[in-house]
């Protein structure tokens, strides 16, 4: 099986490299060798080679050189340097270099077989991730979205490809629409996967540290600039920021903003040093950006430049398909976070559910099935069990009348749920007159409208 590994030898004195590569051949490796750097880079672009040994010193020529071009050429080879007796420096800088390991002069053998299985074994496991990273790549899944809506997949889909690609990409819909989710998996399917996302909430930050944030200050630069600091631009490198809520961003920092997309060029506050960095920018808002530009607080180029590609993620109420889905998968999470053994819902609740709306979608379905969860008694989760404001959402909307259940639950709720009824009875009564209904009730106008409210009936 050995054979199938290549070994180049590198050493300009002809018996060293002859010797090793003699007894790597014995022990059943396939071996070249080469008397330089120029004649090893030729042969490592001609053949497959897992290994290199390479003498450090070599004429014109060392194993820096090697180690360079090696590097740019394929760096799945683990180069290993040999040095002299007594030169452990170059030992050391060769390992900063980028070596795999190092041996010193004269060769210990067993050491010699050891390394190559560690270089071999290391080979095997980048490889498999590798393949595994690519795998999951190449399914365009884009990870722990849970959905079965056509509207998401296209979405998706569009997510997927803006993937590959380095354009700017712009995610808009409503709150607790899923918007990060899906802007984290951007980021973890495009080739950037190993390179940081940095994420920047823009309306958390006050206005006027947000600049520093992004790009840094220099020392003294304003008060309480008492350090040097790089921004988080620079953190990003190679990767992805992502500008959450990117429709605060005040318009003296769009102008920076806009200045770094175009040519990936800052400052830092105080400074006047051109820095540069390699930055993909994904940015989310749930505020209308084109009315913010008629209304001159969002800058037009600057839209533009964000909305290279723009994903819309549509609300909960357009992909009713979702909802049965999520709940599945929320009782699951949130049943194994509190160990409880709830699976499912009575198909009354889940009636309700579907009925309702969700102004706060999936953040507001997520919230609501954790409380259910952990308030249940059983392993049934029942309609009485779901926050009372979902069942008086759906009747003061007068869609799919449930009749109300005010023998389980709490005393609370259910007390809540015969108050509720009674007013509605009222109202319906008296014609919606809400001065005759209260006056029926004995209550003062002002408590029923507030009691009203309190149940968000109309
Ligand atoms: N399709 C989905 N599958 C599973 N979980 C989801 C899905 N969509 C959203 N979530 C969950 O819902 C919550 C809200 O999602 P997220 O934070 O991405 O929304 P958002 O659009 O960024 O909201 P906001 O505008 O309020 O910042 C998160 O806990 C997220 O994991
Ligand atoms: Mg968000």
């Amino acid at each position: 099986m050995k054979e199938k590994y290549a070994i180049l030898i590198v050493d300009d004195e002809k018996l060293q490299r002859e010797s090793l590569a003699g007894f790597l051949k014995k022990s059943g490796y396939q071996t070249y060798t080469a008397a330089g750097v120029d004649q090893a880079i030729s042969i490592v672009s001609e053949k497959q080679i897992e290994i290199i040994f390479s003498d450090f010193m070599m004429g014109e020529k060392s194993g820096f050189d090697l180690l360079n071009e090696i590097r740019q050429l394929n760096p799945e080879i683990s180069v290993i340097i040999m040095t002299a007796f007594g030169t452990i420096q170059d030992a050391v800088a060769a390992m900063k270099a980028g070596a795999f390991d190092y041996l010193t002069k004269p060769i210990d053998l067993d050491e010699v077989e050891i390394l190559i299985q560690r270089a071999l074994e290391l080979r095997h496991l980048t490889r498999e991730n590798k393949e595994l990273r690519e795998r999951l790549r190449d399914k365009h899944k884009l990870s722990g979205i849970i959905t079965s809506s056509s509207v998401m997949a296209e979405t998706l889909s569009l997510a997927a490809r803006a993937a590959n690609s380095r354009a700017s990409v712009l995610i808009q819909g409503e709150s607790g629409t899923g918007k990060e989710l899906i802007a984290r998996a951007i980021h973890q399917t495009s080739p950037r996967a190993d390179k940081p996302m940095v994420t920047i909430n823009c309306a958390a930050i006050p206005e006027n540290l947000l600049e520093s944030e992004l790009f840094g200050h220099e020392k003294g630069s304003f008060t309480g600039a008492v350090q040097q600091k790089s921004g988080r631009v620079e953190e990003a490198d190679g990767g992805t920021l992502f500008l959450d809520e990117a429709g605060d961003i005040p318009l003296s920092v769009q102008v920076k903003l806009l200045r770094f997309l175009q040519f990936g060029e800052f400052q830092r506050v105080g400074g006047n040093t051109v820095h540069k960095v390699d930055v993909r920018l994904i940015s989310a808002t749930n505020r209308d950006l084109p009315t913010m530009i008629k209304e001159n607080t969002f800058r037009e180029d600057f839209y533009y430049r964000l909305n290279v590609i723009n994903i819309t993620v549509p609300p909960l109420r357009q992909r009713k398909e979702d909802i049965p889905l999520l709940i599945d998968f929320f009782i699951q999470k949130y049943a194994r976070e509190n160990q409880k053994a709830v699976n499912r819902l009575t198909s009354g609740a889940l009636d309700v559910l579907m009925k309702y709306d969700f102004p706060g979608n999936v953040r507001e379905l997520e919230n609501i099935i954790e409380r259910s969860v952990v308030l249940s008694r059983e392993e049934l989760i029942a309609r009485t069990d779901l926050p009372l404001t979902i069942s008086s959402a759906i009747n003061g909307r007068g869609a799919g009348q449930i009749p109300i259940d005010y023998y389980s639950g709490s005393l609370n709720d259910r007390v809540a749920a015969f108050e509720r009824d009674l007013i509605e009875r009222a109202l319906k009564e008296h014609n919606f007159n809400q001065s005759r209904a209260a006056e029926a009730l004995g209550l003062s106008e002002r408590n029923l409208r507030y009691k009203l409210q309190k149940y968000g009936m109309k």
